[in-house]
């Protein structure tokens, strides 16, 4: 495998892990908001899935048309922001809306509004958000220490790049607000990023030893505050 890519699956072992049990028997109706160019579109699309992804960048969705042609699979790609989500695809259209790396950059309660709206009842929702005490930690770790300090205490965004970010009672609460339940979270990459890319990349069986290190610590709550990201799934009631 190609480094890159392993690194790549490095970070999102724990996330497809819980993603493919939730989706595991039939095919599914998935939304993915702001799904980019397709990552995980497009493999859950080669399980069968009917997926249809919404994403305002133009670029994006050309790279998910190359992406899907390439693997011969029909992806759906709809230009769109979150604010028009339910116009775009369609009030209680979906079983399943994957909204990955999103909420940091939108307006949070309004964009789990526009994904209830357009889950059908008993449909779920797989949250990907970062986390804000690592992102503390990884700030100044970089020397960054009044970005640190600024991030400690307030999820607004510190710079317009990365965006604003979560603590797990923070996402819990506005997930609850916004009328989802029976929530669990995952810890996600909370080694990955502190990791030497060398070693992940040239020695032997080592991205295979830290995944399966990811998976050992992903539902142990104490690991969670030093997660980079968390991974969510909540049901709309
Ligand atoms: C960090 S990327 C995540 C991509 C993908 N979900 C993943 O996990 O690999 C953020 C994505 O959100 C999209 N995005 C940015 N603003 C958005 C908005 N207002 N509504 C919907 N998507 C948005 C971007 O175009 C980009 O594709």
């Amino acid at each position: 495998m190609a480094s890159r890519e392993q690194r790549g699956s490095v970070r999102t072992a724990v996330v497809w892990d819980a993603l493919e049990s939730a989706l595991a028997g039939a095919p599914r109706d998935v939304v993915d908001l702001g799904g980019g160019t397709g990552g995980f579109a497009v493999r859950l699309a080669e399980s069968g899935h009917r997926v249809r992804v919404v994403d305002p960048s133009p670029d994006a969705l050309a790279a998910l048309a190359r992406r899907a042609d390439e693997a011969d699979l029909a992806v759906s790609g709809l230009q769109g922001d979150v604010s028009e989500l339910v116009e775009v695809v369609g009030a209680g259209s979906a079983d399943v809306v994957l909204c990955h790396g999103v909420l940091e950059v939108v307006d949070p309660a309004l964009a789990l509004d526009r994904i209830a709206q357009v889950l059908r009842p008993g449909g779920l929702l797989s949250l990907v958000v970062g986390q804000r005490h690592a992102a503390v930690i990884a700030r100044a770790m970089a020397g960054h220490f009044q970005q640190a300090r600024g991030l400690l205490d307030d999820p607004a965004p510190v710079d317009a790049r990365t965006g604003r970010r979560f603590t797990a009672p923070e996402i819990e609460e506005l997930l609850a607000a916004a009328g989802f339940t029976g929530v669990t979270v995952h810890a996600v990459r909370v080694f990955a990023d502190l990791v030497p890319a060398a070693i992940v990349d040239y020695e032997p069986g080592a991205a295979a030893a830290l995944v399966d290190l990811e998976r050992a610590v992903a539902q142990r709550p104490e690991y969670l505050p030093l997660a980079t990201q968390l991974h969510l799934l909540a049901t709309r009631a």
